[in-house]
């Protein structure tokens, strides 16, 4: 294939295949809210896990070769018309498992008990009394506090299993049956349950036998050898933004197959101060990774001349991001690959509970939406770990800390930070205030504290008084707020005096600009970026 290779790529989409880690446990999805945080949990105690859907088929399982299982909650009942139940074959196995809630129920009802709705339903903190201290409870005090939610009850325990704690409202709180399957009403996983840690870890260690040492840098050498299988002799090519996940992304690439790496770094003159120089100085120059660095400031601008909207706005970037990539990947000639940095909160969105097939890749990603019919085989390195897993994996490369703890920036940069036309003047004045922002909030010890903090450039511009003269000058926002996820967000109660700092220099750094206002708003109903 020559000329357009990388826009027609016939190869259906693949995913790479999954990285089998030793001492693997599964977590099989149900549905419940808690799922990604049960895997997380398992990940925390050192045991490396995977999200599968529910109803994995038993010879996937054992492909795997899990060392155990753990069945989430959900917010089916195990009788409702289409509640999703697994593959009846995973209990010949002969792996532990963990049954949590409907997990549980799953038992209970497969395994030839009785489940039944509740009369009350039950929600919330409770208090369980454990009458066998054994396996998942060892070493834990007969009454522990646990966070409950389930609207069915066990009435039989299955043959061969028998109860080992009880509550006020359930004779069955947690049960025990061969092979190190347990079962319990409630979530380990949650906060709520204040000992949910060692229960997890109990059943990890002393029932599965994990040896709960693995490191998200034990990652590394297996990432290595998958990617050298996938790729092959093929050419990989890798958009580069300036963020985490795809320095770390490119970073591993690159130990994995060296120069048939290519990065493609678009600066879009959207960027905050010194950040296109800090990606080619790091990438370019200190790993010696084969880099084009594309300077499509101009095009971006006019691109973006008299554009207000922020849809529009976004839409514009997306689509000049496209072609000046498309235009870029032709000069290369014919690319087999394209490596990204989605990570695992993304394909658990795209491949657990809500889907039965196995794989469906995203398309879309953090450098902007590549086109449907850009085909190219994907590597997605990080497609096994959470964000803060890829930071110690960055740092475990040799990454700088200012480029693994980089706060989340998004794809479309300070266009959507300034309400209203985005010019070349207007950046400017942005990106002033934002260095001043970013400076005190370093100099403060909050930086890493603070999920984002940056400025907004309002169209407004309001009276001051600057030495004999009135002015009528720009107001800067400072948006700074404190989250787990970005989904969610509260905004900082950042100290008056850094603030007051961060006024004062905005104030007499920043020309054009005479008045800095603090967002006060929460999200929901307010959002983190102002457009
Ligand atoms: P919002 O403003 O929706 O932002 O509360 C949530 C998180 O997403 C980031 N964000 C974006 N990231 N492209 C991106 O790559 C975008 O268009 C975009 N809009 C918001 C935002 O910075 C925050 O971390």
């Amino acid at each position: 294939m020559s000329g357009v290779a990388v826009a027609h790529k016939q190869d259906p989409v693949a995913p790479s295949d999954p990285v089998v880690a030793q001492d693997t446990v599964l977590v099989l999805d149900f549905g419940s809210q808690y799922s990604q945080l049960i895997a997380r949990r398992v990940r925390e105690a050192k045991v490396y896990c995977e999200l599968v859907p529910g109803t994995i088929s038993a010879a996937e399982v054992r492909a795997r070769n899990p060392r155990g299982l753990i069945f989430s909650g959900g917010p089916a009942s195990v009788y409702d018309e289409g509640a999703p139940h697994p593959d009846p074959g995973v209990y010949d196995l002969g792996v532990p498992i963990l049954g949590i809630c409907y997990g549980l129920q799953l038992f209970a009802h497969q395994l030839g008990g009785g489940v039944r709705p509740a009369e009350r339903r039950e929600y919330g903190h409770a208090s369980i009394s454990i009458d066998e201290r054994i396996g998942i409870f060892k070493g834990l005090p007969s009454e522990i506090d646990v966070w409950m939610s389930h609207g069915d009850v066990i009435t039989e325990v299955p043959p061969g299993f028998r109860a080992i704690a009880h509550s006020l409202n359930s004779p069955c709180a947690a049960i025990a049956g061969p092979n190190g399957r347990y079962g319990i009403q409630f979530h380990p996983e949650v906060v709520h349950t204040p000992l949910g840690a060692t229960i997890l870890r109990n059943f990890l260690i002393d029932v599965c036998g994990c040896a709960g040492t693995w490191e998200p840098s034990s990652f590394i050498e297996l990432a290595i050898n998958d990617i050298r299988a996938r790729v092959g002799g093929g050419r990989v090519l890798c958009a580069l933004s300036g963020g985490v996940d795809s320095a770390v992304a490119a970073t591993l690439v690159h130990r994995a197959i060296g120069d048939q790496l290519t990065c493609v770094f678009v600066d879009n003159g959207l960027l905050r101060r010194a950040e296109g120089e800090r990606v080619v100085e790091i990438m370019s120059h200190q790993r010696q990774i084969n880099l084009v660095h594309v300077d499509a400031t101009e095009r971006f601008l006019t691109a973006l001349a008299g554009v207000a909207d922020p849809e529009e706005k976004r839409r514009c970037i997306g689509r000049t991001f496209i072609e000046v990539f498309e235009t870029e990947a032709r000069k290369l000639g014919d690319i087999d690959f394209l490596a990204q940095g989605t990570l695992y909160p993304d394909v658990i969105e795209s491949t657990s509970h809500d889907t039965h097939n196995a794989q469906k890749i995203k398309t879309h990603h953090n450098v902007g939406g590549l086109p449907e019919d850009l085909r190219f085989q994907l590597v997605e390195p990080l497609r096994y770990l959470f964000k803060d897993e890829v930071r110690r994996v960055g740092l475990a490369l040799g990454l700088p800390e200012d480029v693994v703890w980089r706060q989340p920036f998004p794809g479309p940069g300070l266009a959507i930070r300034i309400i209203g036309e985005v010019t070349a003047e207007r950046l400017d004045t942005l990106r002033a205030a934002d260095w001043v922002v970013i400076d005190e909030i370093k100099r403060s010890g909050l930086y890493r504290k603070v999920w984002q903090s940056f400025a907004i450039l309002t169209p407004i511009s309001s009276v001051g008084v600057m030495g004999d003269n009135r002015t009528y000058a720009n107001v800067v926002a400072i948006r700074i707020v404190e989250s787990d996820d970005g989904m969610t967000a509260d905004w900082a109660k950042i100290p008056y005096d850094v603030l007051a700092v961060i006024s004062r220099r905005i104030v007499n750094e920043v020309a054009g600009v005479n008045r800095v206002v603090y967002d006060i708003s929460s999200k929901p109903p307010s959002t983190i970026e102002w457009e």
